[in-house]
């Protein structure tokens, strides 16, 4: 792409949606949301199959109605009009391009619907070619195209209109894995120069963590939690948004407190906590520290397996009959069916309610909120 010509750049405009709710039949699939994309930024939204997310960016399109609420973009409301009013495009999974026209016709199409004159639609066509480095293809047809270039078409055919808004429905998704981190890279650029407000949907974590000004974890409909990269990795707000998270998630321990330390199913003492009562205990396996002190502290775990991955390993371990895993240097100690002595840092440790699964701040004293 060139990155010289600033070429397109719209006025962005927030999203908020008010008290939105929507059903199909007896399925409720958003039972209330409140939230605001806020103007300009790239949002990510995350979730298990299922969770509403295609529902959510079909509302904001206008291609479902809100079962009830507010959606405001800018300073309009829009959940009434029409989608072609709402200053909004959308790329989806599936490009859809119109098979029988070239690509310089798929980019065109809406500007000739809307009754772009033929000079300024070669114009704005051209510059969006150039953009995204389709220049040399658009006397193509799709079926001449490979995977990456077809969702490049689609989304030069949703910004050549210039929407305020730009919706992203998995549209990585068909692609393979070097091809979906190019076009990652080439859409966060490309984010950076139009300026649109983005909503991006997907069930990939990576490309969350990557893309995102902010991301909102959607569970059923309803919001886990909604903050920037870095809060969410760090501070979790539930086990859901910590097992969600981090590949390998967040190791996830049952623990009960007696107000001075918590112990392990097995009776050993893994933490210093204030806390009575039962506990999720949370630690990236990043954090996990292999003791080779053999400080009392450390609590003896037996290897089960290890995954060598070239640049580190992943041992996973038993402890109290749950799995911890631990990211190691690649080529360390710790062979298959060994024992291993592990350490928990306080400072990494996160607790989470054994019921509610909601995070517990602040239970070992204020470092665990010092990682933002
Ligand atoms: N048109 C529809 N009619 C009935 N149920 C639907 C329709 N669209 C989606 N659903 C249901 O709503 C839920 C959320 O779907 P969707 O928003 O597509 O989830 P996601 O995109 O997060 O995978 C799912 O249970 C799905 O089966
Ligand atoms: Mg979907």
């Amino acid at each position: 792409m060139n990155a010289i010509n600033p070429a397109i750049h719209v006025a962005a405009a927030s999203i908020r949606l008010g008290g939105v709710t929507k059903s199909y039949g007896r399925l409720t699939v958003i039972p209330r949301l409140d939230v605001e994309f806020r103007a300009g930024e790239f949002t990510v939204v995350l979730g298990p199959s299922g969770c509403g997310k295609s529902t959510l960016m079909q509302m904001i399109a206008g291609l479902e109605r809100v079962g009830g609420g507010r959606i405001v973009i800018g300073e309009r409301e829009v959940q009434d009009l029409e989608p072609k009013e709402r200053g909004c495009a959308m790329v989806f999974q599936n490009y859809a391009l119109y098979p029988h026209m070239t690509v310089f016709d798929n980019i065109a199409y809406s500007l000739r619907i809307a009754g772009v004159t033929k000079g300024e639609r070669r114009t704005r066509v051209e510059l969006v070619a150039r953009m995204l480095g389709l220049t040399d293809y658009l006397g193509r047809k799709p079926s001449q195209l490979s995977g990456g270039q077809r969702q490049r078409v689609a989304i030069g055919r949703a910004i050549v209109r210039e929407p305020a808004v730009l919706l992203f429905d998995e549209p990585l998704s068909n692609l393979d894995a070097q091809l979906r981190h190019d076009t990652r890279v080439e859409l966060a650029e490309l984010h950076r120069r139009i300026g649109a407000t983005t909503v991006f949907v997907t069930h990939d974590q990576v490309e969350a963590m990557t893309l995102a000004d902010r991301i909102l974890i959607l569970n059923k409909g309803e919001i886990e939690q909604y903050d920037t990269p870095k809060a969410i990795y760090h501070n979790p707000a539930s086990v859901f948004v910590a097992k969600f998270i981090g590949s390998p998630p967040m190791n996830i321990l049952a623990v009960s407190g007696d107000g001075s330390v918590l112990r392990l199913s097995d009776g050993r003492a893994i933490a210093k906590c204030g806390l009575k009562g039962d506990f999720q205990l949370g630690i990236r396996p990043e954090d996990v520290a292999v003791d080779h002190t053999g400080a009392a502290s450390a609590l003896k775990a037996h290897v089960r397996y290890r995954e060598d991955l070239g640049s580190h390993s992943i041992l996973a371990a038993d402890l109290a009959g749950a799995t911890v895993r631990i990211i190691t240097p690649f080529g360390s100690e710790a062979p298959e069916r060994s024992e291993l002595l592990l350490s928990f840092p306080l400072q990494r440790l996160h607790l989470f309610d054994a019921m509610t699964g909601k995070a517990i701040p602040g239970a070992f004293g204020a470092a665990t909120k010092d990682q933002k």
